[in-house]
C-alpha cells in the first residue's frame, strides 16, 4: 500500500537550515579512507541509505570501520588492500557506491560480486566495465549483458598505455577509474573519449583525491594521469560539507516563499557543483547571499507588500544534473516558460527522471514539453492539489515538496523515498516553511462559535469555512433526493458531488441560494444524523481542507482541531451550559422564522419551545460527543472558552489574544 503525506498550503518560508553532509562527499571520504594508507576520522559524515550501503560494503570487505559518536567514524585504511579476498557486496541504489567500488574491487586481487535494487540493474555500467577490461580486469555480467550485477575475479592487472572512458552517460565512471587508478602498478593514463558530462562531480573527485595526498596531472577535461607507485596518505581528520543538492529545494523555498532562508554548511568556497545552482536561481530573479559557510534565497524584490515572482529561464543544467530538478518545480512559480536543456544523464538516474517530472508536473496543471535530453515547462495559471508519485527518487519526493506553495497543498506519496540522502527531510523542510494559519473552533451546537469564528476572521481578513453548514446541505441535499439519511455509500456520494460556494453569508448548493431552511432545527437535527458516518466525513474532508486559502482561516465545526486542522496554529474548544445555548438558539429563532409569531406566543407556549430546544440541544450534544468517528472533543491542545457569561465581543477578543500570542 503506497503511504504518504500531505503537506499544507504553505504562505511563507524562512528560517535557517543546517544541511545534512554531502552524499558524493560522504561515500567518495569513506572509499579513499580504506584505500589509504593510515587513520582517517571522518566527521559530519552523511546517515542515508546510500551512505549505509557503502559502509556496509567496506565493512563486508574486512574494512575496520568504528563508530566515533554521530556523524564520526575512524576508518583504518588498508593501503589499497582489503582483508577480505571473497565477498559479495549489496549495494541498493547508491551509484557513488556501486560506481567506484566496482572500479576498485576489479582492480583489488580478490573474488567478488556486486549486486543492488532492480533498479540499479537496469542503469548501464558497460562504460566502465570496458574500460577496467581494458587494464585486464575479469569482469562478468551476471545477469543483462552491460549491467549489474557484476562477477570479478582476480587477474593480472597491466596499464596498456592509454585506457579510454566515455563520459556522456555517467561522470561516475571517470570518477571511478580515478579512485582506483593508484591501485595499478604502472602510469594510468584515462582518456575521456566524448563530452564529458556533470565536470563539477569530477573536480569533486580531484579534489577529494589530492585531499588524500594523491596528484592527478590533467590535460583539461580530456585527459587524466595517475602515476605508478601513487598511495592514498591519510589526512588524519577530515570533515563532509554540507549537501549542495539538498541545499537547492531550501534555497528554492526562499525564493517562491518570501525568505530568507538560509543554509548552513555550504557556501562560497564549497567544492561542489550544485552551489551553482544559486547562479540558475538568481537568473530567475532570486536575490541570493554567499558567506563562506552559509548561503541564503530571498524572493524577488517586493512590488508593495508582497514578493516578486521567479522568471522563467531557458539554461544548459549539464553543470548541476541535480539540483537542475528543482529549477523543474521552480518553473511553476515562475513568470513564463522554463526550458532546462542538456539532461539527458536524467534518464538513466534513481528513474528516469525526465519522463517522471513531466508526468507529475503535468498533474498539477502545467503544460510540459520532453525531449530526450529537455524538459520544457509552461506553468498553469493555478497549481492543482495532486497526489505526486515519487518513483523511488528522493529528489523526487524533495522537489514536488515546494508545490505546496501553490496554494493547494500537495500530497507526496511514498515520502520515505527521501532516506536515499536526506533521511529527516520533511522534517527540516516543516521547521522552515510556514503553513498557511488555521484557527480552529470547536464546540457544540449554538455554543455561538459560529458568530464567533465570523467575526475573528473577518478582524484578521482570514477566510471562514462553517463546516457545519457542509453537513447540513448535505442533509437538505439528501431529503430533497429522497436519499435515506442512513444510506452512507450514497450519502458519501453525494457528498463529493455536491456543488458549494460560500459568498459572505449566503450559501449555494449546486448553484441555487440556500435560504433559512439550512439553518432549521429539522436541518440540524439531520445534519447531526448524517455527520455520524464515516465515509461522508470522509467525503467532505477535500472540500473542507480547500478552504484554506492565504492569509488564513477560521473554521469553526466539532472536529476542526482533531481531524480535519489538526495542525491549526490555533484551537479553540468554545462551549457555553445547554441552558445558555438553548437561550441563544431561542433568540435567533426568534429573530427569524419565529419572528412574526412571538408576539402572539403565550408564556407557556414560549417556556415550552425552550425546553424543546434544550432537550434537542442535549440529545445532538450526546449523539455529537458519542458517535465512534471524530466525535465532538476538546483536543490536547485545545484552550477552553466558556462562553457562558461573555459576549460575542468578549469571545472574539479572547480567540484573537491567542492568535497573536503566537506571533514572536
Ligand atoms: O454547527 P452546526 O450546528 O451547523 O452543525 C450541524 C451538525 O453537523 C452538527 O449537529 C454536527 C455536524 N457537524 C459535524 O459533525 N462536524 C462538524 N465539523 C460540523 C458539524
Amino acid at each position: 500500500m503506497t503511504s504518504f503525506l500531505d503537506l499544507p498550503p504553505l504562505l511563507s518560508a524562512h528560517g535557517t537550515v543546517r544541511l545534512p553532509g554531502s552524499k558524493s562527499i560522504s561515500n567518495r571520504m569513506l572509499l579513499l579512507a580504506a584505500l589509504s594508507n593510515g587513520v582517517t576520522e571522518i566527521r559530519d559524515l552523511l546517515h542515508s541509505d546510500d551512505t549505509e550501503r557503502m559502509l556496509d560494503g567496506l565493512h563486508t570487505l574486512g574494512v575496520a570501520v568504528e563508530s566515533v559518536g554521530s556523524h564520526a567514524y575512524r576508518i583504518q585504511g588498508g593501503a589499497g588492500n582489503f582483508p577480505n579476498k571473497k565477498a559479495a557486496l549489496f549495494l541498493g541504489n547508491a551509484g557513488t557506491a556501486f560506481r567506484p567500488l566496482t572500479a576498485v574491487l576489479a582492480l583489488a586481487g580478490g573474488e567478488y560480486q556486486l549486486s543492488g535494487v532492480a533498479r540499479m540493474h537496469e542503469r548501464p555500467i558497460a562504460d566502465l566495465v570496458d574500460a577496467l577490461r581494458s587494464l585486464g580486469a575479469d569482469i562478468t555480467y551476471l545477469g543483462v549483458e552491460g549491467f549489474p550485477p557484476l562477477g570479478i575475479r582476480p587477474a593480472a592487472i597491466r596499464s596498456a598505455g592509454k585506457i579510454s572512458v566515455r563520459g556522456e552517460v555517467s561522470s561516475q565512471f571517470l570518477t571511478a577509474l580515478l579512485m582506483a587508478a593508484p591501485l595499478v602498478q604502472q602510469d594510468v593514463v584515462i582518456e575521456v573519449v566524448d563530452e564529458l558530462i556533470s565536470k563539477p562531480y569530477i573536480e569533486i573527485t580531484l579534489n577529494m583525491m589530492a585531499q588524500f595526498g594523491m596528484r592527478v596531472e590533467r590535460n583539461g577535461w580530456a585527459s587524466f594521469t595517475v602515476r605508478a607507485g601513487s598511495v592514498y596518505q591519510s589526512p588524519g581528520l577530515v570533515f563532509v560539507e554540507g549537501d549542495a543538492s539538498s541545499a537547492s529545494y531550501f534555497l528554492a523555498a526562499g525564493a517562491i516563499g518570501g525568505g530568507s532562508v538560509r543554509v548552513e554548511g555550504v557556501g562560497k568556497n564549497s567544492i561542489q557543483g550544485d552551489v551553482r545552482f544559486t547562479e540558475a536561481l538568481q537568473a530567475m530573479g532570486a536575490r541570493i547571499e554567499l558567506g563562506e559557510n552559509w548561503i541564503s534565497a530571498t524572493a524577488p524584490a517586493e512590488h508593495g507588500s508582497i514578493h516578486g515572482k521567479l522568471r522563467g529561464i531557458d539554461l544548459d543544467c549539464n553543470h548541476i544534473p541535480d539540483a537542475a530538478m528543482t529549477l523543474a518545480v521552480c518553473a511553476l512559480f515562475a513568470e513564463g516558460t522554463t526550458t532546462l536543456r542538456n539532461i539527458a544523464s536524467w534518464r538513466v538516474k534513481e528513474t528516469d527522471r525526465i519522463h517522471a517530472m513531466a508526468t507529475e508536473l503535468r498533474k498539477v496543471g502545467a503544460t510540459v514539453e520532453e525531449g530526450a535530453d529537455f524538459i520544457r515547462i509552461t506553468p498553469p495559471a493555478k497549481i492543482l492539489h495532486a497526489a505526486i508519485d515519487t518513483y523511488d527518487d528522493h529528489r523526487m519526493a524533495m522537489c514536488f515538496s515546494l508545490v505546496a506553495f501553490g496554494g493547494a497543498g500537495v500530497r507526496i506519496n511514498d515520502p520515505q523515498c527521501v532516506a536515499k540522502t536526506f533521511p529527516d527531510y520533511f522534517a527540516r523542510f516543516a521547521e522552515v516553511v510556514q503553513p498557511v494559519p488555521v484557527i480552529a473552533i470547536d464546540g457544540p451546537s449554538a455554543s455561538g462559535k459560529g458568530t464567533v469564528a465570523q467575526q475573528v476572521a473577518q478582524a484578521l481578513g482570514f477566510h471562514y469555512l462553517d463546516s457545519g453548514a457542509l453537513y447540513r446541505l448535505l442533509a437538505l441535499a439528501a431529503q430533497r433526493q429522497g436519499i435515506a439519511l442512513n444510506a452512507e455509500m450514497r450519502l458519501a456520494q453525494l457528498a463529493s458531488e455536491m456543488q458549494v460556494r460560500f459568498e459572505g453569508a449566503d450559501i449555494w448548493l449546486n448553484e441555487v441560494l440556500v435560504g433559512q431552511e439550512l439553518r432549521s432545527e429539522q436541518t440540524a437535527a439531520a445534519a447531526s444524523t448524517v455527520a455520524a458516518l464515516p465515509a461522508v466525513r470522509a467525503a467532505l474532508l477535500d472540500k473542507q481542507h480547500a478552504f484554506r486559502r492565504a492569509p488564513g482561516l477560521v473554521a469553526d465545526g466539532r472536529d476542526m482541531a482533531s481531524v480535519v486542522f489538526p495542525d491549526a496554529q490555533v484551537k479553540i474548544f468554545l462551549t457555553a451550559s445547554a441552558e445558555a445555548r438553548a437561550e441563544r438558539r431561542y433568540k435567533q429563532l426568534m429573530g427569524n422564522e419565529l419572528g412574526l409569531m412571538e408576539k402572539e406566543m403565550n408564556a407557556t407556549i414560549a417556556t415550552l419551545l425552550q425546553e424543546t430546544l434544550l432537550k434537542e440541544i442535549s440529545a445532538r450534544d450526546e449523539r455529537d460527543t458519542q458517535r465512534s468517528v471524530a466525535p465532538l472533543q476538546q483536543v490536547v491542545g485545545a484552550s477552553l472558552l466558556d462562553t457562558t457569561n461573555l459576549t460575542v465581543a468578549q469571545a472574539v477578543q479572547a480567540v484573537l489574544k491567542s492568535y497573536h500570542a503566537l506571533k514572536p
